[in-house]
């Protein structure tokens, strides 16, 4: 088998209090790739949509990622990576992890699963740090493992899986743009006792409340005082769109990842759909165009669909 087609899931890191430490995979949108190995040396990319991405794959996610893998794989001399990306870069719901995570995943299954879910996770990071500069498992462990994930530590890598309740995903994500890497700029590097406390108790609180199914402890715990009050005067609307989910039943929620995506979580489709209402009408009033998703959380990560 020589060529694979991979659908790498969105996700949404953070999960509001757990900044670079909790993140979450989502069964819609996805990405799509193929990952085909061939005798031509090196890294080949093929870019099939509008993005205009990087074809050097030094300066390319997915690129990045698969050069470090190869430098595990010396059994194999090149592939060539088709690039489909439906997960706008730049959107704050993993676009990069999407694509670092997608074709890993898909080598790894050409080459019979020879490699670790957290050594896929070591060489998906090289990926991150083209786009944002920084090494963080976030949004690639939930990309390549499903559900909700824990990241412990990322050197050395200690990667935990939540089992969660069912959970319903709302995304909204206005039409302007809010890089990573200005996003981790601005945050301030001391933080107080008295937020680190409250932070804490709310991580554990959240993973708590995921573990024994409590919807209320999930609803309470969701809360950051230490990046939201800093990020969120990127996003404009953000206060409003928080306090017209809440209103209208969402347990919760806050930035998906570094931004400008807001995500809010509730116990039932019906609430996810009102709460896409309530985000659409702030984004119409204030004039800046959206897509918004309704979704739920997605257990398997990067699907397989396609062996040639
Ligand atoms: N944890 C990272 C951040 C996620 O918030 O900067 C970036 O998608």
């Amino acid at each position: 088998m020589k060529k694979v087609r991979v659908l790498p899931p969105a996700t949404v890191a953070n999960v509001v209090c757990g900044f670079d430490i909790l993140g979450f995979a989502l069964n819609e949108p996805c990405d799509e790739f193929e990952v085909e190995i061939t005798e031509e040396p090196g890294v080949r990319i093929v870019n099939l949509d509008e993005y205009n991405l990087p074809t050097d794959p030094e300066k390319n996610v997915s690129g990045a990622a698969m050069l470090a893998m190869l430098e595990e794989t010396p059994d194999i001399k090149g592939c060539i990576i088709y690039s489909k990306k439906i997960i706008k870069p730049g959107s704050g719901i993993g676009s990069s992890a999407a694509s670092a995570a997608g074709v890993v995943v898909g080598l790894n299954h050409l080459l019979g699963n020879r490699f670790s879910n957290a050594d896929l996770v070591r060489f998906a990071m090289f990926g991150e740090k083209v786009a944002s500069g920084v090494k963080h498992a976030d949004n690639i462990a939930p990309c390549i493992y499903g559900g909700v994930t824990l990241i412990r530590s990322i050197f050395p890598l200690d990667i935990v899986s939540i089992d969660a309740p069912p959970l319903y995903a709302t995304v909204v994500h206005p039409q302007i743009e809010v890089r990573t890497a200005d996003a981790r700029q601005i945050l301030r590097q001391k933080v107080l006792l008295k937020d680190a406390i409250k932070q804490w108790g709310n991580i554990a609180g959240l993973v708590a409340g995921f573990l024994k199914k409590d919807y209320d402890l999930i609803g309470r715990s969701l809360e950051d005082v230490i990046i939201e009050p800093v990020r969120s005067i990127l996003i404009p609307g953000f206060d409003e769109v928080k306090k017209r989910s809440k209103d209208a039943g969402a347990l919760g929620g806050g930035i998906s990842g570094s931004g400008p995506s807001i995500f809010m979580l509730s116990k039932d489709e019906l609430t996810a759909k009102a709460v896409a209402k309530e985000m659409e009408e702030v984004f119409i009033k204030i004039g800046i165009d959206y897509h918004t998703h309704v979704t739920s959380i997605n257990s398997q990560g990067v699907k397989i669909i396609h062996s040639a």
